[in-house]
């Protein structure tokens, strides 16, 4: 018997408001934290048969009612340097760590890669669940590893990057596997000679604005944060979970066909000879049956941002159903003039 066993301890009927970024006012029947494997697998067993969701920063969630289950709070930490090559720093993070400051931590040492990734609120054990990703660059660029808990299995888990099947916000964990794996630590692969990623507009005009004259990671990481905080509303002010949408792909042909139909549409080609429309574009040219667009409307306390579309937006005390039920009306409302069906970027519970 191990007498230095920490008996596990899971509270009933927890408020989860503070833990979600859109501040939706809804509880949990039951709720613990976990720091490690062994944690983990003593809590996920307490309950047995309970619905389970793993909560990170709770900031790309979307709660549209109470959570009837345990939520298993991950706070596992610890930034360690595995080991090194010529090229590259192998770098393992803990789930529990916050991004932002993981993204400063490897900035400060000059490994390189995260720098486009700056300021996306969260947790690293979240980074690789929909392959975050900002500014040309996304999380399969620079991801190596990760371990994970199966809780079907009772199992500790290795996922290789091609085990993930990494995506455009999407990846096995989001697409094939939802709350079976719990993530606990992620392997990074940065490198010691950076590879600038500036091809996005924004960047290289903050850049010029900053005056910056000799390229480094830290300029860019600074350029990316000045541009978000300049555009994306911050959730210590504003409940939001980012873009609530994926950006849609449409063939070439489509997008030439609404072109045609729509000047000034925004649509992106990518390697595949898809075109990736901005679907803040397409939400900010179409609105509801009282005003012109969506950008800035508002029902009750749900609302869609009024500098950027793409995200919505709890004012206070709007419920996640009003939200859900606002972002349904988006959908149909970009259907019928477009002929596009857009995707739920955030995850609904
Ligand atoms: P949570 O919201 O807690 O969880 C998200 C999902 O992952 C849930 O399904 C949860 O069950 C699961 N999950 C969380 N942790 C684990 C784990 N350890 N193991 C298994 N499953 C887990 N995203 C981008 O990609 N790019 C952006 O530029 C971006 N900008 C944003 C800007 C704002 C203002 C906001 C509010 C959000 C933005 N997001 C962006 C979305 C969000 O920040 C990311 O998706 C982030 O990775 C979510 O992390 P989290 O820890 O808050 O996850
Ligand atoms: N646009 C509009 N109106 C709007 C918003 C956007 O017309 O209200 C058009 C503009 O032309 C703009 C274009 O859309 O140039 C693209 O907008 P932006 O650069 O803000 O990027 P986005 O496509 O809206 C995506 C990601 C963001 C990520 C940024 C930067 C998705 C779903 N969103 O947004 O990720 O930070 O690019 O790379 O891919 C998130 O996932 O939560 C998120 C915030």
């Amino acid at each position: 018997m191990n007498y230095f066993a920490v008996i596990m301890t899971i509270h009933g009927n927890i408020s989860l408001q503070t833990l979600n970024t859109f501040g939706i006012d809804v509880s949990a029947r039951w709720y613990g934290r976990f720091a490690d494997a062994g944690e983990l697998e003593e809590l996920s067993g307490m309950k047995p048969g309970a619905r389970m969701l793993v909560l990170g920063g709770g900031s790309n969630i979307l709660f549209t009612g109470n959570f009837d289950g345990l939520v298993l709070k991950n706070d596992v930490k610890g930034i360690t340097q595995l080991h090194e090559d010529e090229e590259f720093v192998y770098v393992r993070a803990g789930a529990g760590e916050n991004w932002h400051r993981f993204v400063m931590y490897c900035i400060e040492r000059n490994w390189a890669g995260l720098e486009n990734l700056a300021l996306i609120p969260g947790n690293v054990g979240a980074s690789p669940i929909q392959n975050i990703g900002a500014y040309g660059v996304e999380i399969d660029d620079v991801f190596w590893d990760l371990e994970a808990w199966d809780l079907a299995d009772k199992k500790l888990v290795t996922f290789t990057r091609g085990d993930c099947e990494f995506g455009y916000r999407e990846s096995v964990f989001k697409k094939r596997y939802p709350n079976r794996f719990v993530i606990l630590n992620v392997t990074y692969q940065l490198r010691k000679h950076p590879r600038f990623h500036t091809g996005y507009g924004a960047i290289e005009d903050e850049l010029q604005r900053m005056g910056v004259q000799e390229l480094s990671i830290k300029a860019i990481a600074e350029a990316v944060i000045r541009i978000r905080s300049a555009k994306l509303p911050d959730p210590a002010q504003i409940g939001n979970a980012g873009s609530f949408f994926k950006n849609p792909l449409v063939t070439a042909e489509k997008f030439q066909q609404l072109r045609r139909e729509f000047a000034g549409i925004v649509g992106y080609e990518n390697n595949e000879g898809m075109v990736k429309l901005a679907a803040g574009w397409l939400i900010e040219h179409c609105g509801p049956s009282d005003a012109v667009s969506w950008k800035g409307y508002r029902k009750g306390d749900a609302g869609c941002h009024e500098k950027q579309a793409l995200v919505l937006v709890n004012h206070g005390k709007a419920s996640g159903a009003a939200i859900f039920e606002l972002s349904s009306s988006i959908l149909k409302s970009v259907e019928d003039k477009f002929g596009v069906v857009l995707e739920r970027e955030v995850n609904i519970i």
